[in-house]
């Protein structure tokens, strides 16, 4: 079994299924409201753990009720929860997200207790694979880049400024087409390999612009986008830590990311490993 660590964020998402998502001023109506566990680092965890990994979250929530929401999936999935700090005197993380009919999302984020995940609540780390995402301070991405030594991944979301030793280290960089396009040519410090999903297109995994491999997702009727890039990334590193070639892994990373679009909520629709069918 792998043994990763997520270094990351914990958000509870409230969710507004909507008719349609809002243009700029627009006010839209008739919208049905959930509330569901979420955040890149957690939902990130919790997929890697379902797909067969042994995983520790290191993160940070704030003591309020919110928190217990936000933790409950990775409680009930049994991801180590050691090394996620509860932070008097600030709140949960929090993500607004309009969905419309088609799964297509809108997210806004409130990061509270998640920016309180400093470069010393992380101690050495004893994993196969790292994984980091971009809703924590990019300073301690850059410490864990320093000093973890085993198979490093960052997924380059939400989209920000970062550190190129961040890119340099990266053994796998992980980025959406609108993320892709913002960082631009600044991807090419990046000498480890670099997937880019392009939503119901073809996924693609490079090195130094040379294509290793490339995998089309499963045509799915999509209801909910929110968590697929995350289910993608685990289920990437899951299967590269398991020793996969890359194109098998891509085509796992795929499969993954598709089913995590049938349900409504990013955490309610992280698949297990057996409900992937793969030849
Ligand atoms: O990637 C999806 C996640 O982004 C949501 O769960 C939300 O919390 C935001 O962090």
């Amino acid at each position: 079994m792998a043994r990763i660590a997520v270094i990351g964020s914990v958000n509870l998402d409230i969710v507004a299924q909507a008719p349609k998502l809002p243009a700029p001023g627009e006010t839209v109506t008739g919208a049905e409201l959930h509330h569901f566990p979420g955040g890149k680092g957690a939902n990130q965890a919790l997929a890697a753990r379902r797909l067969g990994a042994d995983v520790s979250l290191y993160a940070c929530v704030g003591d309020d009720a919110t928190a217990d929401e936000a933790l409950a999936l990775l409680r009930a999935g049994d991801v180590n929860l050691e090394h996620c700090g509860v932070v008097s005197g600030v709140t949960t993380g929090t993500a607004l997200i309009a969905v419309a009919p088609d799964g297509e999302n809108h997210i806004v984020v409130a990061p509270g207790a998640n920016r309180e995940l400093t470069a010393e609540r992380i101690p050495a780390l004893h994993a196969d694979a790292v994984i980091c995402q971009l809703e924590v301070p990019v300073d301690t991405i850059a410490r864990v880049a320093q000093t973890f030594e085993g198979l490093f991944c960052v997924n380059l979301a939400p989209a920000r400024h970062i550190d190129v030793s961040i890119l340099q280290r990266a053994d796998l960089v992980v980025v959406n087409e609108t993320e892709a396009d913002w960082y631009g040519g600044s991807l090419a410090a990046c000498h480890g390999m670099v997937a880019t999903t392009r939503g119901a297109g073809r996924a693609t995994l490079e090195r130094d612009g040379e294509l290793l491999a490339e995998a089309q997702p499963p045509a799915v009727d999509a209801v909910d986008a929110t968590g697929a890039g995350d289910t993608f990334t685990a289920a990437l590193v899951v299967a590269l830590a398991e020793g996969q070639p890359p194109r098998r892994a891509l085509e796992f990373a795929c499969a993954a990311g598709a089913a995590a679009t049938l349900k409504m909520g990013a955490q309610p629709s992280l698949p297990m490993r057996d409900d992937l069918e793969l030849d």
